[in-house]
């Protein structure tokens, strides 16, 4: 059974990636240092897929840790890259930790893998389009200047990565640019789990549904946008997950070199849309107001997803109500079993 090494495998997207990769028949290995997750999770998977998969504790910046974790563990087939800081305006904050984060875990799995025949998949974001100038926005869309030190590391990230292909030091990486991620898994034992105030929407707003937070501010209405609020590609962190796992078939199945990849849905919805959405599907009314646009954001992007499509073979399957009632599951279950 091929192994797969999946770096920040108890966050968000990792988590369910890993229940995807036990169900396509892989066996998942998980590195987390818990930085911006919980090890709960691992007990939550464990429900899911009927048994705990294996599991390290350290941080990818740290390159002994990782070579000792490859005396261990040195047949892995694949990695799947996820472990990143991901908040936006924190990378703003604190820009070095982003670049440390980020830069260095990659660097050293790149460096600790260099010339295997190893298979890389690496988390990368919509966040390298910018602003498109069409849309939907394909993958040869020009990468526009970086908003944030985040979405500056994922820019500079795929450009590691294109050089190390190009230099041999890696045999074959694919990166998926995802849109924005969310739901959680049917069976409501895993789903996003913000530490503190959630800075992205769908998690916001089921916490404002549920009663932990107050009210939701909807940033902006002004924008030039079929009901004036922004506009975005979400799709199902299942179908993504399970992107992954198509990611791999090709990377297993003769590729060689570097490509990317668009995962979103090609639909972009309003966040007017998504309220609406989450009140028709689950019947509570939310409490939102509009305010201010939020620096930094764009107004509006959605994928061209048709070179996913035929040459992952892949498509999404699961819809926005789909995501929106997933996504209030978990936060009721999260209220009945705090983890
Ligand atoms: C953000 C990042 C993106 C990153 C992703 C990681 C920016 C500009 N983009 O995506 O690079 O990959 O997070 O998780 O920060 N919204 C509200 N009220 C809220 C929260 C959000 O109206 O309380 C709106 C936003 O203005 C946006 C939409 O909801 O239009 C989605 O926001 P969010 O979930 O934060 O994702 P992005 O900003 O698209």
């Amino acid at each position: 059974m091929a192994k797969v090494l999946v770096t920040g495998g108890l966050g968000f997207i990792g988590s369910h990636t890993v229940v995807e990769l036990v169900n396509a028949g892989y066996d998942p290995i998980i590195i987390d240092d818990l930085s911006n997750s919980n090890i709960a999770i691992l007990n939550q998977i464990a429900k899911i897929i009927g048994f705990k998969p294996a599991f390290y504790q350290f941080d990818l910046c740290d390159a002994t840790a990782l070579n000792q974790f490859i005396l261990k563990e040195d047949n892995i087939n694949g990695i799947i890259h996820f472990a990143a800081s991901k908040a936006v305006g924190e990378s703003v904050d604190n820009p070095l930790k982003y670049y440390r984060n980020n830069l260095y875990s990659l660097v050293n799995i790149l460096e600790a893998y260099k010339g295997k025949d190893v298979s890389l998949v690496f988390s990368s974001s919509c966040t390298v389009y910018g602003q498109p100038d069409e849309l939907p926005v394909t993958e040869n869309a020009p990468v526009k200047p970086a908003q944030s030190p985040y979405g500056n590391t994922k820019q500079i990230s795929e450009e590691i990565l294109k050089d190390a292909v190009a230099a041999g030091s890696a045999k074959k990486v694919i990166s998926l640019r995802y849109f924005n991620p969310v739901g959680a898994h049917p069976s409501a034992l895993i789903g996003e789990l913000p530490i503190g105030t959630p800075q992205n929407l769908v998690p916001f707003i089921t916490q404002s549904a549920i009663g932990k937070r107050g009210k939701i501010t909807v940033f902006g209405d002004d924008y030039n946008t079929k009901d004036g609020s922004c506009v975005r590609d979400y799709i199902h962190v299942v179908d993504l997950a399970k992107a992954h796992i198509a990611a791999l078939n090709l990377l297993g199945n003769g590729f060689t070199g570097y490509d990317v990849f668009n995962l979103g849905t090609g639909q972009g919805s309003t966040v007017l849309e998504i309220v609406n959405a989450f009140e028709k599907v689950t019947g509570i009314k939310l409490n939102y107001e509009i305010g201010p646009r939020r620096a930094g954001d764009v107004e509006q992007v959605w994928g061209d997803v048709s070179k996913s499509t035929k040459k992952l073979n892949w498509k999404t399957e699961l819809n926005i109500e789909t995501m929106m009632l997933s996504a209030w599951e978990w936060e009721k279950y999260l209220a009945a079993n705090p983890l």
